[in-house]
C-alpha cells in the first residue's frame, strides 16, 4: 500500500475510516508543529533538504529522496504490515495469539513503556537543535535534519499508540510530550542521558553511534511485545534507525581518518595545533557517551523488566532465535557484581536480569564500530587503541553509581577518581577546544578541517551534490 500524502497526516493504518482519532491527532498536530518550529532545527524552516521520506514499508517504499521544505516534511504514522497468526512469544502469556487491544489489567505498564520511549524522540531533536549553525558540510548537515525529521517522525509513531489505544491519559500523555523539554530543569525529558547536551559535531557523532543504538535495543525489545500495534511500530521504526548509527559510526570514523591523516602528514601526535581532533580526546568523548548510554538500561536486577516480560510486554532482543523456554522460571544469568574492592562475575536469575542481558548485547554492537575504527587508525601506521571503557565507568544508574572505577574497572577512592578522573572524561578545556573547530561549512562537497570526506554521497549523489538549499 502506498501512503497518501494529499492527506494531512499519511499513514498505513486506515486513519480515514477512523474519525475520532484522526480528529484527535489532528488536535495534537499544530502543537507538534510549534514544537518543530520553536524546538526543532534552529532557523531550518527556509531551506529545502534533501530528504528521504516513507511512502511505503515495503522494502525500497520507504526511502523516496527529495528535496523537501522541512516544516512541510510530512509525518507519518507507519506500521510494519502484520505477521499472520503472530503469537506471543515469551512470559506467562507464551503461545496466546498477540493482543492487537491493549490488556486491561497491563495498561498502566504498557503506557509507561511507550511514554517512556516516545519522550526520548524529541528530546533528541531538542538536544540537536542548535548544531545546524556549525555543521562541518552540506551532507552533514543533510543527515543531521534526516535523524531530526525520522526522530519526530518516532514521536508521531509513539503518539498514535496513546491517541488510538490508551483514550484520555493517552491524549494527556501525548500533550505531556511536547511540555517536558530536554534540559528544562523544571519539566526535563524522563532519562537523564536525554537532558545532556549535544553542543558540538563529535558529541552528535557519539550520541548517534552510542545513544541512538540504545534506541536501536529498546525498540527490538518493544518489537517482540504481545501487544501487536507497539511491535509493528517499532519494527517499522528499527529499518530508520539504521541510518542514526551509521551518521554517528561514519562520522567518528571521517574524524579519526583525519586526525591520522594529520599525524602522519606531519608526524606529530599533537593535531591539535593542525586544527583535528586528536584520538585522546576521542577516547575520552566515547568514555563520556557509553557510560551515559549503557545507564540507560536501567538497573541491573529490576523487578520492573522481570514484570515486563513475564507479562509479554517487553522481550529480549531477538527472543525467538534464544534457545530456551522464554518464561526464565529457573534460569540463570552472570552479572557483574561487586564484592569488597573488586568487581567480579555473579549470578542472577535471568528474569530478573533482562535489562543487563540488553545492556550485555548492546556493548558488543558497540564494539564492532570502535574495531573498524581501530583499522582505521591500524592502516595508518599509527599505534593507538581506541577502547570501550568498563561498564562500570562513570555510571549514574545501577549498582556501579555507588564506586569509582577506572576506564579498565579498577575500584578508586574518591580522592584517587578526583586526581585522575580529568585523564579519562572531556575536560572543560577539551570542550572549548572542540567547540572552538566549529564553523559553518556550507560550500557543496566541502568539508571544515577536522573531518574527513565521506566515501560516499546519500543516494548515489556526489559529494558536491547540493544537499540542503537555502532560500
Ligand atoms: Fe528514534
Ligand atoms: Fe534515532
Amino acid at each position: 500500500m502506498t501512503i497518501d500524502y494529499q492527506e494531512k497526516i499519511p499513514n498505513n493504518v486506515n486513519l480515514s475510516e477512523d474519525r475520532r482519532l484522526r480528529r484527535a491527532l489532528e488536535n495534537w498536530l499544530p502543537g507538534y508543529q510549534r514544537w518543530w518550529h520553536e524546538l526543532g532545527p534552529a532557523e531550518s524552516d527556509t531551506m529545502d533538504v534533501y530528504l528521504r521520506t516513507a511512502i511505503s514499508v515495503e522494502s525500497g517504499g520507504w526511502a523516496n529522496y527529495g528535496h523537501v521544505r522541512m516544516p512541510d516534511y510530512r509525518w507519518g504514522i507507519f506500521l510494519a504490515h502484520p505477521e499472520a497468526d503472530r503469537r506471543i512469544s515469551f512470559g506467562m502469556h507464551k503461545g496466546d495469539p498477540a493482543w492487537q487491544e491493549v490488556p486491561g489489567e497491563y495498561r498502566s505498564e504498557l503506557r509507561r513503556l511507550i511514554v517512556t520511549q516516545g519522550d526520548t524522540e524529541p528530546a533528541s531533536v531538542e538536544q540537536q537543535r542548535l548544531l545546524g549553525a556549525t555543521c562541518p558540510s552540506l551532507y552533514d548537515l543533510r543527515n543531521l535534519f534526516q535523524v531530526n525529521v525520522e526522530e519526530g517522525r518516532h514521536l508521531w509513531a509513539m503518539v498514535y499508540l496513546l491517541h488510538g489505544f490508551f483514550g484520555r491519559d493517552g491524549r494527556e500523555e501525548a500533550d505531556a510530550m511536547l511540555e517536558r523539554h530536554s534540559g528544562d530543569p523544571d519539566k526535563p525529558r524522563i532519562l537523564n542521558a536525554f537532558n545532556e547536551k549535544t553542543p558540538d559535531w563529535l558529541s552528535f557523532f557519539m550520541f548517534t553511534y552510542f545513544t541512538d543504538r540504545d534506541g536501536k535495543y529498546q525498540l527490538a525489545s518493544l518489537a517482540e511485545s504481545g501487544f501487536d500495534p507497539l511491535s509493528r511500530t517499532c519494527r517499522f521504526m528499527l529499518t530508520e534507525e539504521a541510518h542514526h548509527m551509521f551518521v554517528g559510526e561514519s562520522g567518528l570514523r571521517r574524524i579519526i581518518q583525519r586526525a591520522c591523516q594529520i599525524m602522519a602528514e606531519h608526524k606529530t601526535e599533537e593535531v591539535r595545533k593542525f586544527g583535528a581532533i586528536d584520538l585522546p580526546t576521542i577516547q575520552k568523548y566515547m568514555n563520556f557517551h557509553f557510560s551515559a548510554s549503557v545507564d540507560l538500561f536501567g538497573q541491573e536486577l529490576s523487578t520492573n523488566a522481570a514484570n515486563y516480560y513475564t507479562m509479554g510486554l517487553k522481550g529480549r532482543f531477538q527472543e525467538t532465535r534464544i534457545d530456551d523456554d522464554h518464561r526464565l522460571g529457573e534460569a540463570l544469568y552472570p552479572v557483574s557484581e561487586i564484592k569488597g574492592d573488586a568487581i567480579v562475575m555473579g549470578e542472577a536469575p535471568a528474569l530478573t536480569a533482562v535489562n543487563e542481558r540488553l545492556r550485555d548485547d548492546y556493548a558488543v554492537d558497540c564494539q564492532r564500530g570502535v574495531d573498524k575504527w581501530n583499522r582505521t587508525i591500524r592502516d595508518a601506521g599509527i599505534d593507538f587503541e581506541l577502547k570501550i571503557p568498563h561498564r562500570a565507568f562513570n555510571r549514574k544508574v545501577g549498582a556501579f553509581a555507588t564506586i569509582r572505577t577506572t576506564p579498565e574497572g579498577r575500584i578508586l577512592t574518591e580522592a584517587e577518581w578526583d586526581r585522575t578522573h580529568g585523564a579519562w572524561l572531556p575536560s572543560p578545556e577539551d570542550e572549548a577546544y572542540v567547540q572552538s573547530l566549529m564553523e559553518k561549512v556550507t560550500e557543496p562537497g566541502k568539508m571544515a578541517n577536522w573531518i574527513a570526506a565521506p566515501a560516499k554521497g546519500i543516494d548515489g549523489q556526489t559529494l558536491d551534490f547540493e544537499y540542503v538549499r537555502f532560500n
